[in-house]
């Protein structure tokens, strides 16, 4: 039994379908906020497209040059555009740029004066109640986050060391577009982590204590998407069907897990980022293996989990991810992060955040995440 629920249009499209979809969105619109990763973007190709699809607007374009944003860079960009009366954001990039991009759109208009004012803001979920909250598009230039596709942004308090969320189903995106042609020029090691990222959000979603019939058919049809795609996409990253691939299989990961969120690999990895820089898939991944060997008797139809991943055991699957670690450069071993014990207990005592590690099947102390984490020191 379940329900399950996403209101977001999804175009697997060309990036030009733009110009529709801000027309059927509101066709007095006049003025957007774009957010866009910096570097060369706007000299790429897709820039140039887009420029030319957003011609007929007002736009302020912010250029994010940061990733995994932090309050202070929430609000850095929020004093960019508060006085800027915008109608619509469109953000174009990874997982942080459509972040950035749906907390911007759930805070517009809201008097907030200092980074201290945000974090309460957040923390109160103040911004569910604002009334100008506007309609966003997301374009994922990787294929990963999913951000697209779910109602929350991961905005991270290093003051505190903590992980926040903005969240709330107001802020599911009008419409993703996805365009797979984007993520051709992403570099090895970009488009590995982000696919891992893409494989935990689906595993997880399976097991997770809300999956229902619909999110793990979706889920099982992202794992076998990834898995089978994975290496092939590293090998001829430019070869655009394989890109497709990895694309379904993130957008299927995230429509899974726009239902049931993440659970115990996620809560883990949180820490591991803080305090080891660890990247967010590859913290993410390191321990699938290890707690699908904890989660395993408790997981609905488990053989159909372990057939999608094409193994036998939870062993294989663990060989499995260290080869797509080593395929990627990642090491799946924490003493090569310079984890020591001291660091391990730690994040052991951080590995809990609410709504994550509550959502895990089985129920793990920190003890039992310690011992996770020595198995793969
Ligand atoms: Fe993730």
């Amino acid at each position: 039994m379940g329900n399950y629920y996403n209101p977001v249009k999804i175009k697997i499209a060309s990036l030009e379908v733009i110009g529709n979809v801000l027309n059927n969105l509101n066709p007095q619109l006049s003025k957007i906020v774009l957010l866009t990763r910096g570097g060369d973007f706007s000299e790429s190709q897709a820039g140039q497209t887009l420029y030319k699809c957003l011609e007929g607007f007002e736009v302020k374009q912010l250029e994010v040059e940061i990733s995994n944003p932090d309050v202070e860079d929430l609000f850095h960009y929020f004093q960019q555009i508060n006085h800027f009366d915008y109608q619509c954001i469109v953000g174009i990039g990874g997982g942080s740029v459509l972040d950035l991009s749906k907390s911007l759109s759930a805070l517009k208009n809201m008097e907030i004066d200092s980074t201290s004012a945000l974090r309460s803001v957040i923390e109160q979920k103040l911004y569910k109640e604002n009334p100008n909250i506007v309609p966003w598009i997301g374009i994922p230039t990787t294929s990963g986050t999913g951000s697209e596709v779910t109602c929350w942004a991961t905005i991270w308090d290093r003051a505190n060391g903590v992980k926040m969320s903005v969240d709330s189903e107001k802020l599911y995106a009008h419409t993703a577009i996805i365009d797979p042609t984007l993520t051709a020029s992403l570099p090895k090691s970009l488009t590995a982590s982000t696919a891992l990222d893409a494989l935990c959000h689906a595993t997880e979603a399976y097991w997770s204590k809300n999956s229902n019939e619909i999110s793990r058919v979706y889920s099982l049809e992202a794992i076998h998407s990834i898995v089978n795609h994975f290496e092939k996409v590293l090998n001829h990253p430019t070869e655009v069907t394989l890109r497709k691939e990895i694309a379904l299989g993130s957008l299927y990961a995230g429509l899974a897990f726009s239902n049931t969120r993440t659970t115990a690999c996620h809560s883990i990895s949180y820490p591991l980022t803080l305090e080891l820089g660890m990247v967010h898939g590859i913290a993410a991944s390191i321990t699938l293996a290890k707690v699908m060997e904890i989660n395993f008797d408790s997981i609905i139809e488990n053989d159909k989990l372990l057939q999608a991943f094409g193994v036998s055991s939870c062993s294989e699957i663990q060989e499995l991810i260290e080869h797509f670690h080593q395929l990627s450069g990642f090491s799946s071993k924490l003493r090569d992060y310079k984890a020591n014990e001291e660091i391990i207990e730690t994040i052991a005592g951080n590995a809990f955040t609410k709504g994550r590690m509550d959502n895990n099947p089985v129920a793990l102390t920190k003890e039992d995440v310690k011992q996770i984490l020595l198995s793969i020191y």
